[in-house]
């Protein structure tokens, strides 16, 4: 089928892309032609593992184009999909529509044959009927056809996600389309994903009701972790031990920081705005914002304690600063609010990331950049594990530091800490 992607952020390029490999025509279109030029030349603007082999790959066969010019792109393609940001609006909860809205008011002037116009960005319940009433206004309703198709594509797992994803959900209030969108998808419901049809409303209120779940189960575990920390026991039992019953389900089940990135904070904060507005008080979903706003101010104090309140040039070393492993993405990392707090403290803060130093620590006093887990740790007082990299989870401590008080505290629960303390040194972890 010949498809094209409005948009190549993280959802539009990945989903291109893996349409592409599937064996579709995709053209990949943005207003950014220097980003254009770039993945033209086989440089991706986002850290995603396998992506850029991909890309690679299925630009060079021809069945994936890069371009900035939406009109010609529309007019070649039978299914157009919206892949723009729906960020925080700035002063309020709720989501901004805008990149959304005039990239159906600039598909409209292209449409002259059917096509079918899949919404993928995450948005509102109801934003479908606006996308469908702005482009109504130029064409005629037989010529095309609203749907909702949502993702649910982790960073750092994106291909995988996309690949074998546990179900594929199209919103729409037509069959026709319904048709022609599993069999776009069936190459990935072959291999085992489930196919949900829904009404249109449905698919988009299904994926911020995922997204706020999620972040509950996160804020659950991380609740009951602050009791294990004050009863001597230990989370990753509760975890498993409540796991283990099938309706609850082990994933998701990690306790650590704050949860962040790019969707969970955004999403279940708009999830609520869109509530009120349909005068409905999602209380639970209000209480999960609120705990996970709290949730670095308390790990803040913790790490205060761990120092016996004396932070004032201590050496703190982070080992990763984004806000999960995998990726790239600073958005919402609870490093973004522990990093600062200790920087204002006087702590010397020695970070290293897999991806490279942050812009966002730039301008902090005694922040700075190191090049190796090894060099971040060799003079620290205190190594904060705040991100589970793979590369975090065999370090040779007693190698890497002279320090014979090095204290260690593991956000992620990465390591024993029986085999920690064998080595001499003091071990901290989330919930136990
Ligand atoms: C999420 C959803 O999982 C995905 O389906 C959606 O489409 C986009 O948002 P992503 O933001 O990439 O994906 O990351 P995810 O792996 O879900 O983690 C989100 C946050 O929760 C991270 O900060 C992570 O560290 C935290 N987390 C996750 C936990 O603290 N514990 C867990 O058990 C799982």
């Amino acid at each position: 089928m010949k498809l094209c992607m409005i948009g190549t952020g993280y959802v539009g390029l990945v989903s291109g892309v893996c349409f592409s490999d599937l064996g579709n025509d995709v053209i990949c279109v943005d207003k950014d032609l220097k980003k254009i030029n770039n993945l033209k030349k086989g440089i991706i603007p986002i850290y995603e593992p396998g992506l850029e082999e991909l890309v690679l790959k299925n630009y060079k066969n021809k069945r994936l184009n890069f371009s900035t010019n939406l009109k010609e792109s529309v007019k070649k393609s039978d299914i157009v999909f919206i892949c723009v940001g729906t960020p925080t609006k700035k002063n309020s909860n709720s989501a901004d529509l805008s990149q959304v809205y005039a990239a159906a008011k600039e598909i409209s002037k292209s449409i002259k044959k059917f096509k079918i116009i899949i919404n993928k960005s995450t948005v509102p319940v109801t934003t479908g009927d606006e996308i469908e009433k702005i482009i109504s206004k130029k064409v005629n309703k037989k010529f095309f056809s609203v749907v909702s198709n949502p993702e649910f594509l982790r960073e750092g797992e994106a291909i995988r996600d996309f690949i074998y994803p546990d179900r594929v959900v199209v919103g729409s209030n037509d069959s026709k389309s319904q048709r022609i969108l599993k069999n776009l998808y069936s190459p990935l419901i072959s291999k085992g994903a489930k196919f949900l049809s829904t009404k249109r409303r449905a698919a988009e209120l299904i994926k911020y009701a995922s997204n706020a779940f999620l972040a509950t189960k996160i804020t659950f575990i991380n609740e009951i972790s602050n009791l294990c920390e004050k009863t001597g026991i230990d989370i990753e039992d509760i975890a498993i031990g409540i796991g283990l019953d099938k309706r609850i389900g082990s994933r998701f089940l990690r306790a650590g920081p704050a949860y962040g990135g790019s969707c969970f904070p955004k999403d279940t904060k708009a999830l609520v705005s869109t509530a009120d507005k349909f005068k409905t008080n999602l209380s639970v979903v209000k209480s999960v914002i609120r705990s996970n706003d709290l949730r670095s101010d308390l790990l803040s104090k913790r790490v205060s304690l761990i120092l016996n309140n004396k932070i004032k040039n201590k050496v703190v070393s982070f080992l990763g600063v984004t806000f999960k492993a995998n990726t790239d993405d600073m958005r919402d990392s609870s490093s973004l609010k522990l990093i600062p707090f200790l920087s204002k403290k006087g702590a010397k803060i020695k970070y290293y990331d897999p991806t490279g130093s942050k812009k966002e620590f730039k301008k902090l006093k005694n922040v700075e950049f190191s090049n190796s887990i090894q060099e971040s740790i060799k003079e620290s007082d205190l190594v904060i594990i705040h991100t589970e990299w793979n590369d975090f989870k065999s370090i040779n401590f007693k190698k890497f530091s002279k320090n014979k008080k090095l204290i260690i505290y593991d956000m992620r629960n990465i390591y024993s800490p029986k085999k920690i303390k064998k080595l001499g040194f003091k071990y901290f972890g989330i919930g136990r």
